[in-house]
């Protein structure tokens, strides 16, 4: 079974509709950051809390939850629709292939370290 990782970068606002909406399809590990990011919308602005960011840095979160029974696509759509406002600066997600895990109480690896075995 393949270990992957999804890292969902949007907008600071949506990650209580994002974290429930995962919740909802039964991803429960995740790690939140908050991070400064750009993407590829140069000359566009991008407004946050009623500030305008013309210039490269603006505040978002990072979403990163590693799945391995969850299908890849499932979580795609899911956190698609619940961040997703049309608008510039919705966000990015990335797609990893892990190589491993481990679930440092038990020495766990792949799967089993992220699987819920009780
Ligand atoms: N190529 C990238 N590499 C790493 N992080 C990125 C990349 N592109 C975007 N990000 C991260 O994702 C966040 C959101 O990106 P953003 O939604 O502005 O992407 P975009 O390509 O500019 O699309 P949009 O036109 O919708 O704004 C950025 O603030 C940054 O943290
Ligand atoms: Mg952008």
């Amino acid at each position: 079974m393949k270990i992957t990782k999804v890292e969902i970068i949007t907008r600071a606002s949506k990650l209580e509709e994002l974290k429930q909406a995962l919740n909802d399809i039964g991803v429960l590990g995740m790690t939140v950051s908050q991070v400064f990011g750009c993407g590829l919308s140069k000359g566009h602005t991008e407004v946050y809390r009623g500030k305008e960011y013309d210039i490269n840095l603006v505040p978002k979160i990072k979403l990163e939850t590693v799945v391995c029974e969850i299908p890849v696509e499932r979580v795609l759509e899911v956190a698609q629709k619940a961040v997703r406002t049309g608008n510039i600066g919705d966000g990015k997600i990335f797609v990893y292939e892990l190589t491993d895990a481990v679930r440092i109480r038990t020495g766990d690896r792949g799967p089993e370290a992220i699987m819920d075995t009780k």
